[in-house]
């Protein structure tokens, strides 16, 4: 399978220091509108993994790689757009596949931005096999980095690179 990572080298958003919280940094997964349908939904290019199969794994591997994780799936931009300001000085980092919403949200790079909270973009699919309105990502330039092409397994190696950046924090 094509596969791509990339980090993004424009602006970025502002990476405060950790939050002043005890115990294991904690991640943030934001999954955007319908990847609650993951299994069942064009599986060619989705795979056959569902939704909670992804969160249960990445729970695992997060306590693996002593973090903890927390996922929200919502098909809403203003749930979204909620669940990511709540986050603010809750979280180390984002993981975040905004689906759809990747190629159109102004409100997600804006509340992103506004958090400050470093994220990473995570996609099932390689977007640039795909149809050219996908190529573009509202967000993409304000990521720590981007994930993409490797299925359910996109998240767990967005999850690996969450651990080294709270490791090694990028400037
Ligand atoms: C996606 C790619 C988007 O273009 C699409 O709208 C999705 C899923 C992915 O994970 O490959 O819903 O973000």
């Amino acid at each position: 399978m094509a596969s791509r990572i990339k980090r993004g080298n424009q602006a970025r958003a502002a990476s405060p220091a950790r939050p002043a919280r005890r115990g294991a940094p904690a991640v943030l997964v934001v999954h955007g509108p319908n990847l609650n349908l993951l299994g069942e939904r064009e599986p060619g290019v989705y795979g056959r993994v569902r939704l909670k199969e992804i969160d249960e794994r990445m729970v695992l591997l997060g306590r693996e790689l002593g973090m903890t994780v927390t996922s929200f799936q919502s098909n809403s931009e203003g749930a979204i757009v909620d669940r990511i300001q709540a986050a603010r000085g809750a979280v180390d980092i984002i993981i975040i596949n905004p689906a759809a919403y990747t190629h159109t949200s102004v409100a997600i790079r804006d509340v992103l931005l506004a958090v400050g909270v470093p994220f990473i973009e995570v996609h099932l699919s390689n977007v640039y096999k795909r149809e050219p309105m996908r190529h573009h990502s509202t967000i993409a330039d304000v990521a720590v980095g981007r994930i993409m092409g490797f299925g359910a397994e996109s998240y767990m190696i967005a999850l690996r690179a969450a651990r080294s950046v709270i490791d090694t924090p990028h400037a």
